[in-house]
């Protein structure tokens, strides 16, 4: 099978800068939708028809399946098809999509393509209660299709039929040169219609089938903002449906978003207003509280990620506390049982089994042992200014409050190190390190007072 993917129309209703098929729906540009649903269907040839923001609608979709057709200037749906002719292979039938039509599921398609086989012309359609704006299904008196009529061209009669073209079809690719070279623009918007080669489908002796989606949603485009935020909420509340399903309790499934995908274990609990971007695994009974954002990160059993964390590119080992206000940042990997809290930020950064920095640190470039504490304020300045260093904490050392560790440096097994420390030099096992300062009481200190005016 061809798949054709129509993606040249211009979307001035979406008021932007940015291509319309190529604003985000789940973290994803909406033609990525249709080409990913496209692959599922194995087609031989899947070619994408570009025109407005051509150029970047092939850097954000190029791949080496996918080939792109120049639409120069959009004179309608059946001429859009057209440039795509040239790239098809004759000899199988060709699907066309929509690049604004971003959730019809493999299963419809195939539904369709189905029931039209090598040889019918096939149409996905839909009644809905209001049918305005669409092209009509025209049956006639044995319930056959017999055109399509745009709502602009319609009368008053054909203008009270219900059923309506998604725009989805499915055709014999050998004759269609012929019919779309014969479709004139003499309509009321001056296009070259696509719809209208159903007609000479049915001259020249094909049968015409339809088929219809398990849900409306499946067929809607996107003209809009208030539309893309529509079916941003229907694939919101289909992906938290999947996880109900699959036994992850969402304390608000309306309050759940997925932006990639997302695999979880048993009895997973997700608070409200959670982001998941990119690949995110979440092991056995890990608790999420509410607002965190978790990106390509993977978490295990039993951890609990407390309030307002934020994950990105990094693990995170079983049992282990996060948060509030923790920031794992790409790199960071922690063993099991590691504590981060408030306000501690994690990045290119190993921590060992049991490991605790709690409070308001820092830790960069760094390998953390199992065992160790680190105190409140603790930094790593891991940058010199032109380069970054990386700092060793060995097993089982303790770092007291507001220490800084500038790297490159080494802190042996069983360190402690004294509050206030800046540590410059490796400090050997089994020691205590801290900088000599001395504490003065100086008497007869008179406080500023401030001045009356
Ligand atoms: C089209 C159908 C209509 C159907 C509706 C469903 C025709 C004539 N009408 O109308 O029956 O009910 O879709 O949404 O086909 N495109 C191009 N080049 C063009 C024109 C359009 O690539 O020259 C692309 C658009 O980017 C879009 C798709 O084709 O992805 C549909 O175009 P649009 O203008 O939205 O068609 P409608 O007028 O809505
Ligand atoms: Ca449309």
């Amino acid at each position: 099978m061809n798949i054709v993917i129509l993606a040249a129309g211009m979307g001035k209703r979406m008021h932007s800068a940015l291509p319309k098929v190529l604003h985000p729906l789940a973290g994803k540009p909406l033609l990525s939708h249709v080409i990913d649903t496209a692959r599922t269907l194995s087609p031989t040839r899947l070619v994408v028809v570009i025109g407005h923001g051509g150029d970047a609608v092939r850097a954000a979709v190029g791949a080496p399946d996918v080939q792109f057709a120049l639409q120069e200037q959009q004179l309608g749906t059946g001429h859009a098809l057209a440039q795509a002719l040239p790239l098809l292979d004759p000899s199988v039938p060709t699907l066309v999509l929509y690049g604004d039509v971003p959730l019809t599921r493999a299963s419809t398609l195939r539904r369709l393509t189905d029931a039209a086989g090598e040889n019918a012309y096939g149409i996905l359609t839909v009644t809905l209660d209001d049918p305005t704006g669409y092209g009509r299904i025209v049956r006639g008196a044995t319930g056959e299709v017999v055109r399509i009529v745009e709502q602009k061209d319609a009368d008053d009669d054909e203008r009270l039929i219900d059923e309506i073209n998604t725009g989805i079809v499915v055709t014999p690719t050998a004759p269609l040169a012929g019919w779309l070279d014969a479709l004139k623009n003499d309509n009321a918007q001056g296009e070259y219609y696509l719809t209208d080669v159903v007609e000479s489908a049915i001259a020249a002796g094909h049968a015409v089938v339809t088929a219809q989606p398990d849900a409306e949603w499946e067929t809607l485009g996107v003209n809009s903002k208030q539309q893309l935020a529509v079916l941003e909420r229907v694939y919101q509340r289909n992906a938290a449906d999947t996880l109900l399903a699959g036994g992850v309790t969402l304390a608000d499934p309306a309050r759940f978003d997925l932006r990639g995908s997302i695999s979880c274990g048993r009895d997973v609990f997700i608070d409200v207003n959670c982001v998941f971007e990119g690949t995110v695994t979440i092991g056995d009974n890990v608790h999420i509280g509410p607002n965190c954002v978790i990106r390509d990160a993977e978490i295990g059993a039993g951890t609990r990620v407390d309030a307002y964390t934020h994950i990105e590119s990094a693990s995170v080992g079983a049992k282990a506390v996060l948060g509030p206000y923790a920031r794992l940042r790409p790199g960071a990997k922690l063993a099991d049982e590691v504590h981060v809290g408030n306000f501690v930020e994690v990045k290119n950064a190993n921590i060992g089994l049991g490991s605790k920095a709690n409070h308001l640190s820092y830790v960069g470039d760094a390998d953390i042992g199992a065992g160790v504490n680190i105190g409140a304020g603790t930094i790593t300045c891991n940058y010199d200014g032109a380069n970054k260093h990386r700092t060793v904490i060995e097993d089982h050392v303790f770092v007291g409050s507001d220490t800084q560790l500038v790297a490159p440096v080494r802190v042996g097994r069983g360190v402690t190190i004294a509050a206030g420390t800046t540590v410059w030099k490796d400090v050997p096992a089994d020691t205590l390190a801290l900088n000599e300062k001395t504490q003065i009481a100086k008497t007869g200190y008179v406080r500023p007072v401030k001045k009356k005016s």
